[in-house]
């Protein structure tokens, strides 16, 4: 009865200290891709999107729209990737611009950079790894 006790004990102790390193790992992946995707953004999105997210009148669309960037959660990579022309409906303001590619970025940096816009500007979305971004972008028209 006693070393059934102790055993259960160990168990859940193992058991519960498993769960806690996991999510540590994934905290930590999550501020890691944070952080360097706070950095591409800047080098490679800033100068028209604003260091706010809140574009640029009716040239630049605003990426503080939380329920579009949801919206298009798995089409972001490509749009990241590719550029994007002809209109597009954010906030209920049609622009109609030209958003240049991006295709020296890895599929990492891509991820970086959604986990960035994604959890800024007002936004609070779950981590996104360069796996999912993969995934994306084989997707991609
Ligand atoms: C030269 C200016 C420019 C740069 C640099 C740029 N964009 Fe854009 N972006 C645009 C324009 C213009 C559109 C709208 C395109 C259209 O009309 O279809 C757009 C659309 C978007 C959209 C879809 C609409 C929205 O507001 O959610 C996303 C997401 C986006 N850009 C993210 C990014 C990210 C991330 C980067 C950096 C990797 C970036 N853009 C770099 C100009 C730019």
């Amino acid at each position: 009865m006693r070393n059934k006790l102790i055993y259960f004990i160990f168990l859940t102790i193992a058991f519960t200290s498993m769960i806690q390193s996991c999510q540590n790992e994934t905290s930590i992946n999550f501020k890691r891709y944070y952080v360097n995707g706070k950095g591409l953004y800047e080098k490679n999105c800033q100068n028209c999107h604003g260091s706010d997210g809140k574009g640029l009148g009716t040239l630049y669309p605003p990426l503080t729209d939380s329920s579009y960037l949801n919206l298009k959660r798995n089409k972001l990579a490509c749009i990241i990737r590719n550029g994007q022309t002809g209109t597009v409906r954010v906030n209920n303001i049609a622009y109609d611009g030209i958003m240049p590619g991006n295709q020296t970025l890895a599929d990492i940096d891509i991820a970086q950079v959604i986990v960035y816009i994604t959890n800024s500007f007002g936004n609070k979305q779950d981590f996104y790894d360069s796996e999912f971004a993969k995934n994306d972008l084989v997707k991609c028209k």
